[in-house]
């Protein structure tokens, strides 16, 4: 399956930053793997036009809404709206700042192919848990509780992010990552079958152009989710240029 290098700019970026865009889109005109960032909502349609055909845009939440009165939100619809293909749901962001439950994220799930759009599902387990030993118990209750039935491979990816990973320079060993991969892979099996060989699984947690080599030739490791490394083009650059 064609991998997927995955950027993830946060609460980053503002007009400016449209000059990493062009100069990722510039340096990798025919990318080996899938490419999309997802930047603040305020500026996905601008990026959406600076990034041309190679590299796919998306939003970092969305409401299961279409439409209503529900202040400061945006709706799947408007993602692609605004050029996006891809949301990027359940994050542990979201799920810690706005107390999103594994419901929250499987309704957002739903709304972004209720949009024609890819859901990145996110889940992951925290410190505490992965030294008590749940990593395993706690990411597939996450996903069997996030990710909607009716799943596909064409608009469904799962990223696990260990929550400590994230933004801290600290990586799982890669036996750790093919661990739960495997069995995030498994899970997804027994419950969607043959759908589930295609669906993407990205690793995400301080993954840098030094160790992304090592990360995606890791077994059922399908692409990266990336924060901090996906704001400068030449780091995401050298991502995209290991998941070749
Ligand atoms: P990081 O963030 O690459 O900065 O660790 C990853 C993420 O939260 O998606």
């Amino acid at each position: 399956m064609r991998k997927l290098a995955a950027g993830n700019w946060k609460m980053n970026g503002l007009g400016e930053s449209l000059s990493e865009i062009r100069a990722l889109a510039e340096a990798h005109p025919a990318p080996a793997c899938d490419v999309l960032i997802c930047p603040p909502s305020t500026l996905l349609a601008r990026l959406s036009d600076a990034a041309g055909d190679a590299i796919a845009t998306g939003a970092q939440d969305c409401h299961a809404n279409e439409t209503g009165a529900h202040t400061g939100d945006i709706s799947a619809e408007m993602v692609a709206d605004a050029g996006g293909t891809y949301v990027i749901v359940g994050h542990s962001e979201r799920r810690t700042d706005h107390g999103e439950t594994d419901d929250t994220v499987n309704a957002k799930a739903r709304a972004a192919w209720r949009a024609g759009l890819s859901a990145i599902v996110c889940v992951g387990e925290t410190l505490a848990q992965r030294e008590a030993g749940e990593a395993l118990s706690v990411v597939g209750a996450q996903v069997a509780g996030s990710v909607p039935d009716g799943a596909r491979a064409a608009n469904t990816v799962v990223a696990y992010e260990p929550v400590w990973a994230i933004g801290t320079g600290k990586v799982p060993t890669l036996e750790e990552i093919a661990e739960v991969h495997d069995d995030i892979r498994a899970r997804l099996k027994a419950r969607f079958g043959a759908e589930a060989d295609g669906m993407r699984l990205l690793y995400g947690g301080s993954v840098k152009p030094g160790n992304a080599a090592e990360i995606f030739g890791t077994s059922n490791v399908d692409g990266a989710l990336v924060g901090g490394a996906s704001l400068k083009a030449e780091d995401f650059g050298g991502i995209i240029a290991a998941l070749a």
